[in-house]
């Protein structure tokens, strides 16, 4: 009986590490998939096409911005700060009607417009 018991023990619990990493490495691809934006070259696309209206800090203060009918989007407000990265990259991706705010969509990648995404993110939880 004894015997018995410590053999399950010693079946069982490399199987569950094994598992356990299995899950873990799973877990952590399947996030990568999901969210691969990189913020240093979201930051690089940011400075070269969005910070003129949207200003280095996303205060929608950017040197065009003056004179621009209808004012840049800034990320710091809750309006757009509680915007589903979804939405941002939509808006990004097909602009906005009546504004200066273009489609994108053609000029950046998938993953440019990701990696955009994530930088708003950043600037948008950071303070002045
Ligand atoms: C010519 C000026 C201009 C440029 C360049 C520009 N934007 Fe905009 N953007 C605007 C304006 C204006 C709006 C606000 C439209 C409105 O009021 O609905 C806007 C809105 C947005 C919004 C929507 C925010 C919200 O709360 O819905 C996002 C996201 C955005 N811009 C991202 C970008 C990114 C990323 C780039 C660079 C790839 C960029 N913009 C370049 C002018 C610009």
């Amino acid at each position: 009986m004894r015997l018995i018991h410590r053999d399950l023990i010693s079946t069982i619990v490399p199987v569950l590490v094994v598992a356990g990493l299995m899950g873990l490495a799973f877990h952590s691809f399947a996030r990568a998939e999901e969210y691969p934006a990189d913020t240093a070259r979201g930051k690089a696309v940011y400075q070269r096409h969005c910070e003129a209206c949207h200003g280095a800090g996303g205060w929608g203060d950017g040197p065009d911005a003056k004179a621009l009918k209808v004012a840049p989007a800034n990320f710091h407000r809750f309006k757009s700060f509680l915007k589903s990265d979804e939405e941002l990259l939509r808006t990004i991706e097909h602009g906005v009607v009546f504004s200066p705010m273009h489609s994108w969509r053609g000029q950046l990648t998938d993953g440019e417009m990701q990696d955009v995404v994530a930088y708003v993110r950043l600037l948008s939880q950071q303070a002045h």
